[in-house]
C-alpha cells in the first residue's frame, strides 16, 4: 500500500506558506495504520522497550499502537497545564515565541528504555524538548521515530545524539 498517498497536503494551513501534512485519511484506513506500525517496529534497533513516549496530540495516534505491540507502557507528553500530577517542563522555540511541553515526574524510572514517537518531524524543536524531558526522568532513548520527516527543515540535526528513523520523507 502507498502510505504517502494517504497523506493529504493542505496549502497555506495553518498559515500562508505552510504545506500541512494531513494524516487523517491514513487514520481512516485500518490496513494502512497496521502497515505503518509494522514498518516502524521493523526499524527499531531492538524490542526491549519499557515505555513509548508520544507527543500531544498527533503523536498519540501511533504512539499507543506501538506501545501495545511492544508490550510497553504509554506516556503522554502534553502541552502546558494538561497533566494533573507533578511535572517536569521543557521549553522550546517556535518561529515566533516559545512553547513548552510537560511530562509526569513519575512517568519513567531511571534506566528505562524509551521509544520517542511523533507523527511529524519538522524543525525538531518538539522532539528535542521531549528528549530532554525523558532524560530529566532518567530514561534512555532507544530511538526517536516519526511517521513523516520534513527533511528540508533539518530537524534531525537536533536529534543527532540518538538513533532516529522516519518512514516518509519530504525533501
Ligand atoms: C506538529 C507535529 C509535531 C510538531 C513538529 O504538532 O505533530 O508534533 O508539530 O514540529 P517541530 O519539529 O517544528 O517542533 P503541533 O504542535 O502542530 O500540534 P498537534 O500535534 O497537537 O497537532
Ligand atoms: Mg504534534
Amino acid at each position: 500500500m502507498d502510505i504517502k498517498s494517504l497523506i493529504r497536503e493542505i496549502s497555506d494551513f495553518p498559515k500562508k506558506g505552510v504545506a500541512y501534512k494531513d494524516i487523517t485519511p491514513l487514520l481512516m484506513n485500518p490496513n494502512a495504520m497496521n502497515q505503518v506500525v509494522e514498518l516502524l517496529l521493523e526499524k527499531l534497533p531492538h524490542r526491549n522497550i519499557d515505555k513509548v513516549v508520544g507527543i500531544e496530540s498527533r503523536g498519540f495516534f501511533f504512539g499507543t499502537l506501538l506501545a501495545q505491540k511492544l508490550n510497553a507502557g504509554f506516556i503522554p507528553v502534553r502541552k502546558p497545564g494538561k497533566l494533573p500530577y507533578k511535572t517536569h517542563t521543557e521549553t522550546y522555540e517556535l518561529e515566533y515565541g516559545i512553547d513548552s511541553l510537560e511530562i509526569h515526574e513519575d512517568a519513567i524510572e531511571k534506566g528505562e528504555k524509551i521509544l520517542l514517537h511523533d507523527d511529524v518531524l519538522a524543525t525538531g524543536g518538539t522532539a528535542a524538548a521531549t528528549s530532554r524531558l525523558i532524560e530529566k526522568c532518567g530514561g534512555e532513548i532507544v530511538q526517536c521515530n516519526f511517521l513523516v520527516e520534513l527533511e528540508f527543515l533539518n530537524g534531525m540535526d537536533r536529534l543527532r545524539r540518538f538513533n532516529n528513523f522516519s518512514l516518509i520523507k519530504y525533501s
